[in-house]
């Protein structure tokens, strides 16, 4: 089953590594999931450019809908359409960054329900992320896509991943493909159930 797979980036800082981990996710996703017909998309927050977060898209009332910014309309759209989350999370301050937060804060959580989703974490620091992705697990089950037991954790990860998004480290790759293999057995299933119906 053909499943579409948006991976969320969750830093806006200049000179950002989370290019490194795009140009890495978009490598090992065409090798080992674009030939089952899964598709990779990014959601970038650096396009949106949504201000701190003043009114989530949930929150305009049924005679504020022209108020509602275009961008905020075509974010939600590509959330709605997907059927897995892959974030992509670096640590700032043993948590996530603020970005992440601020985006998806703004989105109604019904938009990501009833979904499966995986952690990606990275960091320049020995931990890989772990509190990073630790601290994210919740957000990901209170919006309804839940997170898979699996995730990716790249300590000193400047020194892991390359601008091209090749590693020379086995383990890594091994890592996200664990993390595909498990999102695409969860979302296969979901994907499945919300064709069924879901709870009112
Ligand atoms: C505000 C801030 C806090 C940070 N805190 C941590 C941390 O707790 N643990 C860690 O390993 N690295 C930490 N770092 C270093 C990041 O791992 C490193 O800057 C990494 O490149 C961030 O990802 P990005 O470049 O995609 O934003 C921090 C960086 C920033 C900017």
């Amino acid at each position: 089953m053909p499943l579409q797979f948006l991976a969320i980036i969750s830093s806006v800082r200049e000179n950002r590594l989370a290019d490194n981990m795009v140009a890495l996710l978009k490598k090992q996703f065409e090798k080992e999931m674009a030939p089952s017909g899964h598709v990779l998309k990014f959601l970038d927050p650096e396009d949106y450019d949504l201000p701190l977060l003043k009114k989530p898209l949930h929150f305009y009332g049924p005679d504020e809908k022209s108020q509602i910014p275009d961008k905020l309309l075509s974010l939600n759209e590509l959330v709605k359409a997907a059927d897995v989350y892959i974030i992509l999370v670096p640590e700032y301050n043993r948590c996530a960054p603020p970005a992440l937060y601020n985006t998806l804060d703004h989105l109604p959580p019904p938009s990501f329900a009833y979904k499966s989703s995986g952690i990606f974490g990275y960091s320049m620091g020995p931990s890989g992320g772990a509190f990073a992705t630790s601290s994210v697990r919740p957000l990901l089950i209170e919006l309804g896509c839940l997170p898979v037991s699996h995730s990716v954790q790249i300590p000193i990860a400047h020194t892991v991943v390359n601008a091209d998004g090749s590693t020379e480290n086995s383990h890594v790759l091994s890592s996200l493909k664990t993390l595909f293999q498990q999102t695409e057995w969860w979302g296969e299933l979901a994907k499945a159930g919300r064709a069924k119906g879901i709870p009112a």
